[in-house]
């Protein structure tokens, strides 16, 4: 079936709110550090979809966060797996075993989740950035495909949602579509349905909430555009010099400088095994790999390597020394309400969005 959306003043029903049990098409996707068991909750309950980020969480944390969120919500979540980095299968096999109804799998092949997921009948969402990417995913077993355009925090591919939505949507009509990469508000919703998606997935904009655990001063800048330079929709970098794979950041002295230049090979490596550390894992799941998969590793150690900077911004809101995700979209930010004032704010915004629509073009 053709993306279809039906609005009525209450809901938006969709292929996405059908498929994954949900009252709205918004998702929480993963982000590291913040979206946690509080946020995906919080989302889950307002009648979107959260996703758990299990990236910083060693196997036992997983288990603890997917319980934490059952205790807080009976509503549908998922857990993202971002299979290229270490600890991120085993974080899948507990996602499997406490049968989550939706795995949001990136970097790797997901066939052996896909098929022990449909068993219980759990859901697999891609996230891809490319027609390449989406048809191994949809062979693999996705359900549906989350396609991050190049506006999008983090690790947008090179082309922009408005052109990768319908060009996606066009070549695989069947497949479920979650847009993520520069919505924040209903306007947006709306014109992704127009684009041929079923849902959004809004990182910048849930990270911009109460519940949020992003820090306070990185919440204060992306808010208010006077305070530490601006952050308009103009204020990111983007390159591949911060954690090895093209990403968006927020535009400041250290990410202008990092960008600029690549850190040396033997900095990349000492970050990396210092960041394992940190995050306990076995310096025996880093080394062999760094040995046999050298090109696939070397992108590990740099994505390692940047979780210092990252850290430093997200959590401690360091903004003169770390570094942080953030997206085109911080340009339509100017407050920080709780998730569920958010949520509801857009499925108004996106329904009035859709009458103007239906006005302009004369329907009734
Ligand atoms: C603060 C922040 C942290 C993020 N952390 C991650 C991450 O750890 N891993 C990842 O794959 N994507 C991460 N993302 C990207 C989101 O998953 C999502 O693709 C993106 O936010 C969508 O674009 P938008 O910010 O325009 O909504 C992060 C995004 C933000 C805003």
């Amino acid at each position: 079936m053709r993306s279809v959306a039906i609005m009525t003043a209450a809901s938006i029903r969709t292929r996405i709110t059908s498929l994954f049990g949900c009252k709205y098409p918004i998702v929480l996707p993963g982000m590291s550090w913040i979206s946690d068991h509080d946020l995906v909750a919080a989302v889950s309950n307002a009648g979107g979809v959260g996703i758990l980020a299990s990236g910083p969480l060693n196997a036992k944390e997983t288990r603890e966060a997917i319980h934490r969120i059952r205790d807080s919500t009976d509503k549908p979540f998922g857990i993202g797996c971002t299979l290229l980095m270490p600890g991120a299968k085993e974080n899948a096999q507990i996602a499997l075993e406490e049968q989550v109804p939706i795995i949001n799998i990136s970097l790797g092949k997901g066939d052996w989740i896909a098929q022990r997921a449909h068993e219980y009948g759990g859901k697999i969402l891609a996230t891809v950035t490319n027609a390449k990417h989406a048809q191994s995913a949809i062979d693999s077993g996705a359900d549906a495909l989350m396609l991050t355009g190049h506006e999008a925090a983090a690790h947008g591919g090179d082309v922009t949602s408005l052109v990768l939505v319908p060009s996606i949507a066009k070549r695989f009509p069947t497949v479920p579509i979650v847009a993520a990469g520069g919505f924040a508000d209903g306007r947006g919703l709306a014109a992704a349905i127009c684009l041929g998606a079923d849902a959004v997935a809004m990182g910048s904009r849930f990270a911009i909430t109460k519940e949020s655990s992003l820090a306070q001063h990185m919440k204060d800048i992306v808010s208010n555009n006077e305070i530490d330079g601006g952050s308009t929709e103009s204020d990111t970098v983007y390159g591949k010099n911060f954690d090895g794979i093209p990403a968006r950041v927020l535009k400041s002295k250290e990410s202008l400088r990092l960008n600029a230049k690549p850190a040396p090979l033997p900095t990349v490596i000492y970050r990396a095994f210092r960041a394992a550390q940190t995050m306990n894992i076995p310096l025996y799941k880093v080394l062999p790999g760094l040995v046999t998969q050298w090109d696939k590793m070397y992108m590990v150690a740099q994505f390692g390597a940047a979780t210092e900077s990252l850290m430093k911004a997200t959590i401690d809101g360091n903004f003169e020394e770390g570094v942080q995700f953030i997206g085109q979209s911080q340009g339509l930010i100017d407050d920080v309400p709780s998730v569920d004032e958010l949520v509801q704010r857009i499925i108004r915004e996106a329904i009035d969005a859709s009458v103007h629509g239906r006005d302009t073009f004369g329907g009734r």
